[in-house]
């Protein structure tokens, strides 16, 4: 065990907490204890990282470290702060930490008044096994807010799992989520939608996102290797607005909201396709029309 780095306790073994627990540990951070709701989570979690002290008491757990993790859910960060401020777990020296892209480190004011400095730490990850976890956390872009000091701390933490740390205001938080949402979430919200639009042609579901995941996989390499906006490819990058009137026609036996989706988004596309350069003004003012009007095609 490496003790020049500071020392950690974790607070809610979960999918989170537990990754960034042992990426922090494989990084030569002691965990000095690990707190959840259940005994069994804490159990789990300390096994994985050589936590010497599992406990249900928060605070006691926070009292053993130099850096406290919050790595509970959202809707429970503020309540559990105060939790452990009220059992006095909090001191002077410590960096307190929560994970939550949505919420700001004022969620931590309780340790804040018992002197400690506070963060938001977001990974921008996806963390669902705790080994998995761990291995996509290094390396990986991290969002930090909060005060200069607890940033400075947060920096060489990131540092040490080999990422990237990004800083932000806490008023732009909620839109530096609602970005993220729209990046993940909606990529999930968009297969669906492709499915649903596959069905009418005998594609069976399961088939259908099989077929689909390779495509997907391939528009992310192109994001990867190009970037923005020259990853985009199809028809409207084309400028074949032929080709955009079949598929209008095809659909108008669909649900509203899917033409009502492909249509917007097919105006996006048209900016991003005229950003890269390759459509021109006319051949885009067809393609705007046509998505504009579709039920007069
Ligand atoms: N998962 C992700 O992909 C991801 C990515 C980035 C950030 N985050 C953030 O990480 C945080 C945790 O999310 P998660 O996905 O890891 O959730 P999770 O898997 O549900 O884990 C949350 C853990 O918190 C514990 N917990 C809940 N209420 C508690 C309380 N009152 N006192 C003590 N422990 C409590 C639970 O303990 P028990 O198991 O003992 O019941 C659970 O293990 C959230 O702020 C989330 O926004 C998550």
């Amino acid at each position: 065990m490496n003790n020049e780095k500071p020392s950690i306790s974790i607070i809610g073994a979960g999918a989170a907490g537990t990754a960034l627990a042992i990426a922090l540990h494989r990084k030569g951070y002691p965990i000095h204890a690990v707190a959840s709701r259940s005994e069994a989570s804490a159990q789990r979690c300390a096994s994985l990282v050589d936590a010497p002290r599992t406990t249900t008491d928060l605070a006691l757990a926070a009292q053993s470290s130099e850096v406290v993790i919050i790595a509970t859910p959202d809707g429970a960060i503020r309540q559990v702060c105060e939790q452990i401020a009220r059992g006095n777990g909090f001191s002077g020296y410590q960096l307190v930490l929560h994970l939550s892209g949505a919420l700001g480190a004022e969620e931590l004011q309780s340790a804040r008044d018992c002197g400690a400095i506070t963060l938001s730490f977001h990974p921008i990850q996806t963390l669902s096994d705790p080994q998995k976890g761990a291995e996509l956390l290094i390396g990986s872009y991290f969002c930090l807010e909060g005060e200069r000091a607890a940033i400075e701390r947060g920096q060489a933490l990131v540092s040490d799992l080999n990422g990237t740390a990004l800083v932000i205001s806490d008023q732009d938080k909620a839109l530096y989520h609602a970005a993220l949402c729209m990046a993940s979430n909606y990529l999930i919200v968009l297969q669906d939608m492709a499915v649903r639009m596959l069905e009418p042609t005998g594609i069976p579901r399961e088939q259908a996102l099989k077929a689909l995941l390779p495509l997907i996989q391939g528009s992310v390499d192109n994001l990867l290797h190009s970037g923005l906006p020259h990853a985009l490819t199809g028809p409207i990058s084309r400028g074949d607005s032929q080709t955009l009137e079949s598929h209008l026609r095809a659909m108008s036996a669909l649900p509203k909201d899917l033409v009502a989706l492909y249509q917007s988004l097919g105006i996006e596309a048209v900016r991003v396709a005229r950003e890269k350069g390759n459509l021109n003004p006319a051949d885009a003012r067809d393609i705007l029309i046509l998505l504009e009007a579709p039920n007069q095609v």
